[in-house]
């Protein structure tokens, strides 16, 4: 007994001493507390059971919080009482954003999370992240519990990597009862849904009343063609969204389902945030066609984001999209995701003209990644990033496109020039033919980029063909620089001329 207490304490202490690590080391973002709100992140920190209780010391005395935000994501928790007794004495929460999931927790802890959730009255919005966790029965009653919450008008739920095959989805289908929403995301990836499932996603869409912003992530499923007819209709009684996500990734919905979706979505003429995903579904240039018919009815988006990456299309269906976000008014944040089709120089030359229009961007997102825009086709980049007058965040990725000295160059010379600069910069330039020189040159630029104020500026220079030394050398220079994130490595000169 006496051994065991002392072999507690000393485990405590261990623990106590990991937690302060993780306040002192990283306080800002692993953990912060005020009197309004409590913010933990321990993703992946493996603090266990008693890990947990001692974080639960750090903040249970702060009983008038509004708000709590926490991810405990994968950290060998079996117990979490201590945790939802906690939070039961927050009386005044309002917003509650919890990540539970691949955690080993018990399922007879279900009902105790049903009680947590009957007692937080205030509750208006709530993420809950139950990935990998409980069995079916046990979700249900979770999910059958948040639907009694009257007064949460924003829910998130996360179940990734959980089995709703067959029927199994219906779980979700109580939600309808809360008519009180005005967001919704449920976060389904990897959950094993076919064509069938998505009966239950158009029946819910069916029942909810009217929503403002809605996101489904249905990554990695399989619902093919068949699956999107029945999502599609249910979409259409929610044409009225203001904010759209569908994620939609390695689905099969081919140039068929693109169709059907996008007949729907151009009807939502109120968007002004659409985020569509439909990266590996063999959409075509066919396709591509109808996104861009879509937005051309989509006159009030400021954020659009469109992920047609992998053997998509090729330059026809890039540059009816392309012709399409030429004719958006209202944009302020554009993020186009293309790598690994077939745009070329000219498809760079193209988005150029469209940069000139649209130079008040705030954010932009550019991943062209294989798209054989050689040099030409940087210049091209390069002069479109020119125009803009507005940047705060850029994000360029140029991986794999036969670009050498003079593109290279000339794309971050024209960063260096934007009047205005941006406070978040990511450049890729990996696994193209730069040489030593340039790559100095190249770095002399960025150096003086992280001088006028950068916050972060991220350079990844993977796959180039530089001599040990100047990697060395740029590696040296990159330690100098503030706000600077240098990720490089060097393949053999010969790896080129192997091609
Ligand atoms: C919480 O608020 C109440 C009044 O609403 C106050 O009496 C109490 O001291 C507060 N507690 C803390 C820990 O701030
Ligand atoms: C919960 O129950 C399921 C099956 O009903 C089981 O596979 C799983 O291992 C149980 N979880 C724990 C943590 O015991
Ligand atoms: C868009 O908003 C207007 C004004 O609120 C409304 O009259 C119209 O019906 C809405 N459009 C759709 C498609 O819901
Ligand atoms: C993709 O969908 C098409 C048409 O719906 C079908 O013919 C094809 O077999 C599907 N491919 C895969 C890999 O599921
Ligand atoms: C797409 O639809 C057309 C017309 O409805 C049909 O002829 C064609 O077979 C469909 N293609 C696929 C791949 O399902
Ligand atoms: C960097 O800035 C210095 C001083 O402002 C200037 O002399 C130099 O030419 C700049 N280097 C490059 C590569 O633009
Ligand atoms: C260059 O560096 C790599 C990795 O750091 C090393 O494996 C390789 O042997 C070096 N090459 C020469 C020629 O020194």
């Amino acid at each position: 007994m006496q051994l065991s207490y002392i072999l507690w304490l000393f485990f405590g202490i261990f623990i106590a001493y990991n937690i302060k690590l993780y306040m002192d080391s990283k306080v800002y973002y692993e953990m912060r507390i005020d009197k309004d709100s409590i913010f933990i992140n321990l993703f992946g920190k493996s603090i266990g059971n008693y890990g947990l209780e001692l974080a639960c010391k750090q903040f249970q005395d702060y009983v008038n919080v509004t708000k709590f935000d926490a991810n405990f994501q994968l950290n060998g928790l079996t117990n979490i009482q201590q945790l939802l007794l906690t939070l039961s004495r927050f009386k005044k929460l309002k917003e509650l954003n919890l990540q539970l999931g691949i955690n080993p927790i018990q399922n007879t802890t279900v009902p105790n999370i049903q009680a947590l959730l009957i007692q937080l009255q205030n509750l208006e919005t709530l993420n809950l992240g139950l990935d990998n966790l409980f069995n079916h029965e046990g979700r249900s009653e979770i999910i059958k519990s948040i639907s009694e919450m009257k007064k949460v008008h924003k829910l998130q739920i996360s179940l990734i990597n959980t089995d709703l095959s067959d029927d199994k989805i219906n779980m979700l289908l109580p939600l309808a009862q809360m008519r009180q929403l005005k967001s919704l995301e449920l976060i389904l990836m990897g959950c094993s849904l076919s064509s069938s499932s998505t009966k239950s996603l158009q029946t819910l869409l069916y029942k909810l009343p009217k929503l403002d912003n809605l996101v489904l992530n249905l990554y990695g499923n399989k619902i093919q063609v068949d699956g999107i007819d029945d999502l599609s209709a249910g979409l259409y009684h929610q044409k009225q969204v203001k904010e759209l996500e569908i994620e939609l990734y390695f689905n099969n919905i081919t140039s068929n389902g693109t169709e059907t979706l996008m007949s729907v979505t151009g009807q939502m003429t109120n968007l002004t945030k659409l985020h569509i995903g439909l990266e590996f579904n063999y959409i075509e240039d066919q396709g591509a066609k109808y996104i861009a018919q879509a937005l051309g009815n989509l006159q009030n988006l400021n954020d659009l984001s469109i992920n047609a990456a992998s053997k998509n299309f090729g330059f026809l269906g890039y540059e009816s999209i392309l012709l399409a976000i030429e004719k958006l008014s209202t944009l302020q944040s554009l993020q186009l995701i293309i790598g690994v089709n077939k745009c070329g120089s000219r498809g760079a030359d193209l988005l150029k003209k469209v940069l000139y229009k649209h130079d008040k961007l705030k954010t932009l997102i550019l991943d062209y990644t294989e798209n054989y825009i050689g040099d030409a086709g940087a210049s091209f980049v390069g002069e479109g990033l020119l125009s803009q007058k507005k940047l705060e965040f850029l994000k360029l990725n140029l991986n794999f496109n036969s670009i050498s000295d003079r593109g290279a160059v000339d794309v971050v010379k024209s960063i260096h020039n934007l009047k205005h600069q941006p406070k978040h910069i990511d450049l890729r330039l990996s696994q193209n033919k730069i040489t030593d020189k340039a790559s100095k040159e190249i770095l002399r630029y960025i150096s003086n980029i992280t001088q006028q104020g950068v916050e972060l500026f991220e350079f990844e220079f993977l796959g180039t063909a530089l001599t040990n030394a100047t990697r060395d050398d740029l590696v040296q220079t990159s330690k100098n620089l503030n706000n600077f994130i240098f990720i490089v490595d060097t393949i053999p000169p010969s790896y080129w001329d192997e091609q």
